[in-house]
């Protein structure tokens, strides 16, 4: 027989994993269907919510799931509860994988923050030339604060652009080079960076090049996620995978 695992995906993590699995499984990924242009995932893909953890059940049942994945980012944490709560009430099994936060090193300049909104007040009084490292749904807070200067980067156009008269926009999608990352600092005269503490290499770039100039992080922390089996590579949760699809092949099912 073969498994069925749906790999709730949107990072790059999950493209990786499902290339992985798709040699002893009949892998699909699910993306949220926000990013205008997704690159190509390499196994059949499914796009759009679910409509919450009742319509992802309802998802697993009727496609015969066996194995659940959330691989999705730290903090879409919408999707992960209702991944959580879909295989309570399925009963099928459900493994995470989660890549670990950035730790503060020697002559990081963090301030930790909960949410967007703390970020924008983080920011103070007085005008200041922000660089805000996060997805185009979180900015919009920063309306709040007109009177900095934004240089705002994302994957897909801001739109509606932000009700402040100063804010600079870049396109970019990842991974972003530490050294590349230092000129845009500096070309920009950036001189606080809002982030979220994704974790990984790919936009970790950032979080050096302040650390060298010697500039501020207002870093967003995760938000609390449902607790599940997970791993923190994908290495890692293929050979968790492997235990759970094993057993079955050993039984000759
Ligand atoms: N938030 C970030 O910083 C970030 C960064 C990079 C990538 N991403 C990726 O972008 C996607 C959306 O993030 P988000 O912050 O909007 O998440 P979220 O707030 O946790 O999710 C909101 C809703 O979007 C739908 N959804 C989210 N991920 C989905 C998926 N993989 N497949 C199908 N439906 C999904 C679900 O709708 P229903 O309730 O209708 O099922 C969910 O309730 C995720 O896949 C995430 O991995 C997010």
């Amino acid at each position: 027989m073969t498994h069925r695992i749906l790999i709730l995906g949107g990072t790059t993590e999950a493209r990786q994993l499902a290339g992985k699995l798709a040699v002893r499984a009949s892998v699909t990924l699910s993306l949220a269907g926000r990013t205008e242009t997704p690159i190509a995932q390499g196994v059949p893909v499914r796009s759009g919510g679910f409509g919450g953890a009742e319509g992802l059940a309802a998802y697993l049942r009727e496609t015969s799931t066996d194995l659940l994945i959330d691989a999705t980012h730290p903090y879409a944490a919408r999707i992960s509860a209702n991944a959580a709560q879909a295989a309570r009430l399925t009963s099928v099994p459900i493994l995470a994988l989660l890549r670990p936060g950035w730790e503060p090193v020697e002559g990081d300049r963090w301030t930790l923050v909960d949410t967007t909104g703390d970020a924008v007040r983080a920011l103070g009084p007085a005008p200041r030339r922000v660089f805000l490292a996060l997805g185009r749904q979180e900015v919009a807070a920063f309306e709040a604060a007109p009177r900095h200067h934004y240089l705002i980067r994302s994957v897909d156009p801001v739109e509606p652009q932000l009700a402040v008269p100063d804010a600079t926009y870049l396109l970019a999608r990842g991974p972003f080079r530490e050294l590349d990352e230092r000129a845009l600092l500096q070309e920009q005269r950036i001189e606080v960076v809002v982030s979220k503490n994704s974790g990984g290499a790919a936009t970790y770039g950032k979080i050096a090049a302040a650390r060298a100039l010697g500039i501020e992080v207002i870093m967003v922390r995760r938000p609390a996620l449902p607790e599940v089996p997970s791993a923190e590579t994908v290495d890692e949760l293929a050979a968790m995978v492997d235990h759970f699809v094993e057993p079955a092949a050993e039984r000759g099912v």
